[in-house]
């Protein structure tokens, strides 16, 4: 849809849980013509298992097992929008993916806004495990997050604000500062 500079080949979000990598992906997707995969909807559907019952009986390390083989069956796919769960890009195997084979966004959110946007879900062990294990998480991951691409951050931002943002990035925009996708 629309002119401007040649897409990249895949697109990524990444970020913390509740930074919105799915919601702003499917408004991206939706504005560049391209096909949205959610990653942890993949690994779902390979395990046939919702996320929180493959952590429950067969541990992180098989879902990250099945995440990594997810995303690389991704590296010959072209004209994807990917939002990735929040622990793909700091399992050192997906680096390449993150790195070279994709143009990727980092979603920032602050661990205040994460909380509050995923309260009460199911879906997210990591979170059960208490505050301090969450923070301790949260922190460590940031740089790793930082060192993959554009910061795009999503504080006070509504889900199209920030499509919007990323559009401009990829040289994009939706003109005269509508919100991407305002127009369906
Ligand atoms: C995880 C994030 C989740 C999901 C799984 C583990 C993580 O995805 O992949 O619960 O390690 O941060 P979202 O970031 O989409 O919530």
């Amino acid at each position: 849809m629309g002119s401007g500079p040649a897409l990249p080949a895949r697109i990524s979000l990444i970020g913390f849980m509740g930074s919105g990598k799915t919601t702003v992906g499917r408004i991206l997707a939706r504005a560049l013509g391209l096909e949205l995969i959610d990653l942890d909807s993949m690994v779902e559907e390979s395990a046939g298992a919702r996320v929180a019952r493959i952590f429950a009986e067969h541990g992180e390390r098989a879902f990250r097992d099945r995440e990594a083989q997810a995303l690389a069956s991704l590296a010959s796919r072209e004209g994807i929008v990917v939002a990735a769960g929040g622990g793909a890009p700091v399992q050192e195997r997906n680096r390449e993916f993150f790195e070279r084979l994709s143009t990727t966004f980092y979603l920032r959110v602050s661990l205040a806004t994460a909380r509050r946007r995923t309260r009460g879900s199911a879906e997210r062990p990591l979170l059960g495990r208490g505050a301090g294990a969450v923070r301790a998480l949260y922190e460590k991951r940031l740089p790793v997050y930082r060192s993959f691409g554009a910061e795009v951050d999503t504080e006070g931002r509504s889900p199209k604000e920030v499509a919007g943002e990323i559009l401009r990035l990829l040289g994009r925009p939706t003109g005269s500062g509508s919100p991407a996708g305002s127009r369906g």
